[in-house]
């Protein structure tokens, strides 16, 4: 079979840029990306894509309308398909078994059972979602027990590598392109199937082919690592924050170690995003799963490592503003989980200004790309405790960083976005109320700058001296 319809079950932060780049790639194949929600399909046929990605408007410019489509008819979609992806969401389970650990498969199975229903040709169905180990078993389950004569399907693995702000790039120079099948010679035929539609653009010798479940396990693994990295580097800043040492400079010494590598040693307000805690509890449950508590233990204090670090700061702030943050207006600058996306899923911000409205304070948040409302969806979530009243009484979205830092008695910046690092500091500070403090979590500001301005300024992983000392040693050119 050579694929010339190609349909993505799934049009969120994975499945449109993945697909878009697809068909940037692949001009003679037509891709389908489907979603049941309608607004969100709305929103990929409009001139304001539903998520912010650099380069993502460029590529849909190109293809939309050409060999790229984005639709609700998910039967036709499917119908028409040689390829289905799918790359539903796989959040954690709120509920029952597994509750706040086990992926939710709900999706992924009601995607199955909808080709199940609606094939009438053969498929390769890829599962691109993140999932546990051993749930492509449940896809071709679902398929081969409802197979209707002469429809046939093959299941692959091809989990996806991309990072948010940086998803089109990932994906036009991926590093590697992993694909997991049964070892049969249609299996294989599969695999190969796949890789061709990836060799439109990526090297032959950077698409791995692997079993099945090699390819589940190693994007669970994958993220595990990196995590692990910003735990470990971010359980040094607290030592040297005790010590005097500065984690910037260790994580440059330890990262020249070509056996260890310079990336992901950014110590940090500790990491989110929709991927690592949810993933690397996917594979905590799963090693429960199978019996092997030291492991499941082990990557555990991964998170614990994450929260004590987000509850660090926050501490930091409060005890730094003589311990009461009642009634103090506090700039928050930067409300995404990083830079260059607008994607708040597990954002650091969330737990820093949830602390914070608990202990009374006002917040005057700002971030570029955030809309109002998903901060209010975020902090007034059913599963965290502040009262929706408290915070649309507590907290004010701003336009711009100047307008949430006037009047403020704290700065807490928790996002890195570079827009920040460009700021009139000293203009900030006029219109600041006094002692003026600056929370830096993502360590992106001239530290010396500021204190030469007046500001008290605490970061991660470094101790600051006293703005006094350091004022009395001449003024210094700004960031
Ligand atoms: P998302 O929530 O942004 O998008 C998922 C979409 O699937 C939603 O729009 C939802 O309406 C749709 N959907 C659910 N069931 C459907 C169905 N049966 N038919 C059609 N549409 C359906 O999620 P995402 O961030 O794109 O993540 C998708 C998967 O990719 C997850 O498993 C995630 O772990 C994995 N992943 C995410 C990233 C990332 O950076 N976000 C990176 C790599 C892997
Ligand atoms: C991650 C993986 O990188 C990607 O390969 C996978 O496909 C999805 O999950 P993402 O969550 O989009 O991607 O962004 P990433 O760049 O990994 O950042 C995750 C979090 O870690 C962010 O909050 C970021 O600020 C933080 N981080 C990252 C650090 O605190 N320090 C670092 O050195 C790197």
């Amino acid at each position: 079979m050579v694929i010339e319809k190609i349909c993505c079950l799934g049009a969120g932060y994975v499945g449109g840029p993945t697909c878009s780049v697809i068909a940037m790639k692949c001009p003679n194949i037509k891709v389908t990306v489907c979603d049941k929600s309608v607004e969100r399909i709305n929103q990929w046929n409009s001139d304001k894509l539903p998520i912010y990605e650099p380069g993502l408007q460029d590529v849909v410019n190109q293809c939309r309308g050409k060999n790229l489509f984005f639709s609700t008819d998910i039967a036709k979609g499917i119908r028409e398909a040689d390829l289905i992806f799918i790359s539903v969401n796989t959040p954690t389970k709120t509920f029952g078994n597994g509750k706040g650990r086990a992926a939710d498969l709900k999706y992924v199975e009601s995607a199955a059972r909808m080709i199940a229903d609606l094939a009438t040709s053969n498929k390769i169905v890829v599962e691109k979602s993140t999932v546990p180990v051993k749930a492509a078993e449940i896809i071709m389950k679902i398929l081969r027990a409802n197979t209707k004569p002469g429809v046939e399907y093959q299941i692959l693995s091809n989990p996806e590598f991309l990072a948010e702000g940086t998803a089109i790039v990932d994906l036009v120079e991926a590093e590697r392109v992993l694909i997991g099948g049964e070892d049969t010679p249609e299996g294989q035929k599969a695999i190969q199937e796949l890789c061709w539609v990836y060799e439109h653009w990526i090297p032959a010798k950077n698409i791995l082919t692997t079993n099945t479940w090699s390819s589940e396990l190693s994007k669970l693994a994958a993220n595990a690592f990196l995590a692990q990295r910003i735990s470990s580097i971010n359980s040094l800043s607290a030592v040297c924050e005790a010590t005097g040492a500065d984690v910037s400079e260790v994580a440059r010494a330890v990262g020249r170690d070509s056996r260890i590598g310079p990336k992901f040693l950014e110590a940090s307000i500790g990491f989110g995003g929709s991927c690592f805690q949810k993933d690397i509890l996917n594979l905590i449950y799963l090693c429960e799963c199978l019996n092997l508590p030291e492991v499941a233990e082990y990557w555990q204090q991964v998170l614990n490592l994450n929260d004590y670090q987000k509850t660090r700061f926050t501490r930091k702030v409060i005890e730094s503003l003589f311990n009461t943050v009642t009634d103090k207006n506090i700039a928050i600058l930067g409300f995404s989980f990083k830079k260059n996306t607008g994607d708040t899923r597990e954002s650091p911000a969330i737990h820093v200004s949830k602390t914070l409205l608990d202990e009374g304070a006002k917040l005057h948040i700002y971030d570029p790309k955030v809309e109002p409302d998903q901060i209010f969806y975020e902090l007034t979530n059913p599963y965290l405790t502040s009262e929706p009243e408290v915070v649309k009484r507590n907290v004010e979205i701003h336009d711009t960083a100047y307008s949430a830092v006037t009047g403020a008695h704290a700065i807490v910046l928790c996002t890195e976005w570079d827009e920040f690092k460009s700021l009139d500091f000293k203009k900030i500070y006029e219109v600041m109320m006094k002692p003026a403090y600056i929370f830096d979590g993502r360590k992106i500001l001239n530290h010396e700058a500021l204190q030469n301005i007046g500001f008290h300024v605490q970061t991660i992983g470094k101790r600051l001296s006293r703005v006094g000392s350091i004022r009395a040693q001449g003024s210094q050119t700004m960031p």
